[in-house]
């Protein structure tokens, strides 16, 4: 029976899953594993199909690996899809296995890893496999915020098969042999005449560089695991307990004086925010999340004295590190992640503001920044901003300001911190003097002259400084130090919001 079960559908099968550049669900179970770790549970659980011919056809297990073991010593609960049995589609017998191990993790308080390779609802079944799929959409309604949900892609995931991954915490695709689509090539071709591949449709890089909706696309197979067990080492198992901290060897007062130079003088001038945030980090290690999509907004895990928290950065290279649609999102999903599991917000600023344009108002970029500005507010984990350079408008608001209960605010000496830019603030407040110059000459020395008064009074960190809403102002090399102190200072926050059933964050 044993031997039966671990052959599942089939050697012939295994090999074609092989020859894919795919392993098998019990090999990807392993890999992700600590070694010897994996209790197994219910492998002798087979459907209750018996339409189509389906009764001749019982596979031990179902099509769905599941159990429990441990990631660094730490208990996780796992499923694994089993495209060898009926291409992973899931039965009602399958998903109650699921739904097993997710109860069990909720019980325990442990992350949930699910490895999908699922064509979906398993047809012959009709509804009761898309009642199975509900009973795995509740729960991972209900585990949301209370375990960490991570699910790799690891072959074509069809229909229901996207949607539990939808709702989990972080998606990881593998490049070239995974999918995610609601309906493929096939149908679309026949209900809209669209013709396009899979790999356009549903391929890892359309969704970490166009939709947004997987988070990580990797290489192989293996390096998809061992980027689970590294996100993994972030996150505490449960939202009633602090992150895992890993020992670190690099000073907390370590000094880079190359970040003294790195902000260029020249407010319109690019540099590559994440050159500050690996000049900071403990061994200049960072994480980063969905880094293919909207570039103009940094995101992703880095440690400070081994402890994790989640960096929220402009990035002046892409769009001079405007907020827009995709921005607002990528950034709002990670900031709530990191609120639920006690992860501390480390954010840099440089930022000119929203957007402008049709295609964003149109898009709807008054209620997608606004889920950032919800979700930074609503944030009560430690939170810690650095302003670089700009903070213009409501984007200086909405990047974790003072006001919207940022902990400790800190701004280097260059920062401009005002309504918007100075020739754009000149145009509008001095147009009525400017008009009254006739002579070009004159109009542009008085325009300069404007311009420089303007920079003055409001682009620069100290008006802000001088009413309470940037607490200090740092030479950039010191901003490892400036980050660690704060976090110590921090480390027993406790801080929570009105008791409510849930607030209603604009969606
Ligand atoms: C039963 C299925 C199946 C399914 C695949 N198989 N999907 N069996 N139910 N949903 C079987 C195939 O019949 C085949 O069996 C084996 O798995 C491998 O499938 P292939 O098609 O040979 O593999 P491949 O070419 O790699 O294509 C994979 C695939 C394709 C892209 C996933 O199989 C596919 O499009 N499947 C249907 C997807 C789908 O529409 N699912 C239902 C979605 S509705 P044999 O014996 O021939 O090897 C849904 C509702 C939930 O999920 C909604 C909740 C919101």
């Amino acid at each position: 029976m044993e031997a039966r079960a671990a052959l599942a559908g089939g050697q012939a099968r295994i090999d074609k899953q092989h020859e894919a550049g795919k392993l098998t669900a019990r090999e990807r179970i392993s890999a992700l594993l600590d070694d010897g770790s994996f209790i197994e549970l219910d492998k002798f659980v087979t459907h209750r199909c018996a339409e189509f011919g389906m009764q001749e056809q019982k596979i031990l297990g179902d099509g769905v690996v599941t159990g429990h073991g441990t990631v660094e010593g730490r208990t996780v609960c796992v499923f694994a899809q089993d495209f060898t049995v009926f291409g992973g589609s899931l039965s009602g017998a399958y998903a109650q296995k699921i739904c097993k191990v997710m109860d069990l993790a909720m019980k325990i308080g442990c992350p949930v890893v699910g490895l999908n390779d699922s064509g979906g609802a398993r047809i012959q079944e009709g509804v009761e496999s898309l009642a199975g799929y509900a009973d795995i959409f509740l729960r991972n309604v209900l585990s949301s915020g209370v375990v960490p949900q991570l699910s790799a892609i690891m072959g074509p995931c069809a229909g229901g098969a996207v949607y539990s991954p939808a709702i989990t915490d972080f998606i990881l695709m593998v490049d070239r042999t995974s999918y995610m689509f609601i309906t493929g090539p096939e149908v679309i071709k026949t209900v809209t005449h669209e013709e396009v591949t899979k790999e356009q449709l549903g391929g890892a890089m359309t969704h970490a560089a166009k939709s947004g909706v997987s988070h990580f696309t990797e290489t192989d197979e293996l390096a998809c695991i061992a980027r689970l067990r590294e996100l993994l080492a972030y996150m505490p198992s449960n939202n009633a307990e602090d992150p895992p901290v890993r020992a670190s060897e690099d000073p907390p007062d370590r000094a880079n004086e190359a970040l003294d130079t790195l902000v260029p003088l020249e407010s319109n001038k690019p540099y590559d925010i994440k050159k500050i945030i690996l000049g900071v980090t403990d061994d200049g290690l960072f994480t980063e999340v969905a880094k293919d999509y909207a570039k103009n907004i940094v995101v992703g895990f880095a440690r400070f004295e081994g402890r994790p928290v989640g960096i929220v950065a402009n990035q002046p290279t892409h769009l001079a590190g405007c907020l827009d649609i995709d921005a607002s999102t990528k950034a709002a999903r990670f900031v709530r992640f990191c609120d639920c599991f006690n992860i501390p917000l480390v954010t840099f600023v440089d930022v000119p503001g929203f957007l402008p344009g049709t295609t964003q108002e149109y898009g709807g970029i008054i209620k997608h920044g606004a889920k950032l500005l919800y979700a930074f507010a609503e944030a009560t984990v430690p939170k810690i901003t650095i302003i670089t350079r700009k903070a213009y408008g409501g984007a200086y608001d909405v990047m974790a300001s003072k006001h919207i209960r940022a902990d400790v605010n800190v701004s280097y000496p260059a920062a401009e911190i005002a309504v918007m830019g100075a020739d754009g603030a000149v145009n509008i407040i001095f147009r009525g003097e400017l008009d009254k110059i006739s002579d070009p000459v004159e109009r542009a020395a008085a325009k300069v002259r404007f311009t420089d008064d303007y920079k003055e009074r409001f682009a620069n960190p100290y008006k802000a400084a001088s009413l309470g809403y940037i607490d200090e102002i740092i030479r950039p090399r010191d901003t490892r130090w400036t980050i660690v102190r704060a976090l110590r200072t921090l480390k027993n926050k406790r801080q929570s919001n009105p008791v409510r059933k849930h607030g209603n964050i604009p969606l």
